[in-house]
């Protein structure tokens, strides 16, 4: 049996997660939560508290080829990181390891639960190649949690399994590895969900609002052994969803895969141009390969090229005093015109 309790913050070990005892389908008459008896605005019950649904659970399980018990709904991925930040780093005392640059909101988490943060930079030199020599000298006995991103965001390229497999196994009942998969559906993988069995410290996050278009509904999921999911839970506020979200959600996985696939069709035939159409325009002088729905590029200036594009109504990332990134815009793959007009507007710089 594994001891996860290595990887909690001792303090939170009493925490259980909060049961609103909502599952409970033999109940007829509730007078239990203070809610009002009438539901005024008909069909959708937001009289009620939203209760945890078992189906919807079941639904995202089989999305994701995991058990139920292996996996969080949090509000979007953001929320996943910041759970296990709160869950495992101890103030003040313990350590999270990230790979800059990436996400700019794992760092913020760290900051915000008083974590140390240990950077260890990708190597710009190398096409953002991950640096083991690096890891090796900068991992401490303090350190917590491990947070990969890939594909990263902005490099838009990829950490090779073999390379997480190896830090699962060398900080194995010490911390959590945590693998951001937010744009893993543009790549050709493989994921790191298929070893959640084998690797009991791994912990995989994925989004609901890139590849499957619903950012607006701030969905994601956590996906990890139940030990970890239930320490989770147990420091996650109580009813975080709403109605309307878990509705929507559940009816969107009912939907139609072939949308999403024509789409991702899209995108990466889209990539593809745009990265050889960019790599030709004067104001550009790098395009990064990328296996998400991104491009980072690198310009002669780009504080002047984000604004000419903004005055044209056409938003970029800019990334200003972001080490190893400078002059480099982070462009997202649009829809065809979308794309064609950056273009115009970048050749008129
Ligand atoms: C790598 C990465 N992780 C997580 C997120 C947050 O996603 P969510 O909308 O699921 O909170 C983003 C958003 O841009 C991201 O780029």
């Amino acid at each position: 049996m594994h001891n996860f309790s290595a990887y909690f913050r001792p303090e939170l070990s009493d925490l259980k997660a909060y049961d609103s005892g909502r599952d409970n389908t033999n109940t007829q008459i509730w007078l239990d939560a203070n809610e009002s008896p009438w539901d005024n605005e008909g069909a959708e019950q937001l009289n009620r508290y939203p209760a945890p649904s078992i189906a919807l659970q079941a639904q995202l399980a089989q999305f994701y080829q995991v058990k139920p018990d292996q996996l969080l709904l949090t509000r979007g991925s953001d929320e996943g990181v910041d759970l296990l930040m709160r869950l495992c780093a101890r103030p003040y005392q313990d350590a999270v390891m990230i790979f800059p640059p990436t996400f700019a909101m794992y760092s913020v988490y760290a900051k915000i639960q008083a974590a140390q943060l240990i950077e260890v930079p990708l190597k710009a030199e190398d096409n953002f190649a991950f640096d083991e020599d690096l890891f090796d000298r900068k991992l401490t006995v303090n350190t917590k949690l491990i947070v990969f991103c890939t594909p990263n965001n902005p490099t838009g390229n990829t950490i090779s399994r073999e390379i997480i497999i190896k830090i699962c196994n060398r900080v194995k009942n010490q911390a959590l590895v945590i693998v951001d998969e937010a744009y893993f559906e543009f790549t050709e993988g493989p994921t790191l969900i298929t070893d959640l069995n084998e690797y009991p410290n791994l912990v995989v996050l994925r989004t609901f609002s890139k590849f499957y278009g619903l950012a607006g509904l701030r969905c994601g999921v956590l996906l990890a052994a139940p030990a970890i999911v239930n320490a989770c839970k147990a420091i996650l506020a109580p009813f975080p969803f709403n109605t309307l979200t878990l509705n929507a959600l559940a009816q969107t996985l009912r939907g139609a895969r072939s949308v999403w696939e024509q789409q991702h069709a899209v995108i990466l035939n889209e990539r593809k141009i745009m990265q050889t159409v960019l790599s030709k325009l004067s104001c550009i002088s790098k395009v990064w390969d990328s296996a998400s729905n991104f491009l980072l590029v690198q310009c002669s200036d780009a504080k002047k090229v984000w604004e000419h594009c903004k005055s044209a109504g056409i938003m970029l990332r800019y990334f200003p005093e972001t080490p190893l990134l400078e002059n480099c815009l982070r462009i997202s793959i649009g829809l065809p015109a979308e794309n064609q007009k950056l273009i115009a507007v970048l050749k008129e710089f």
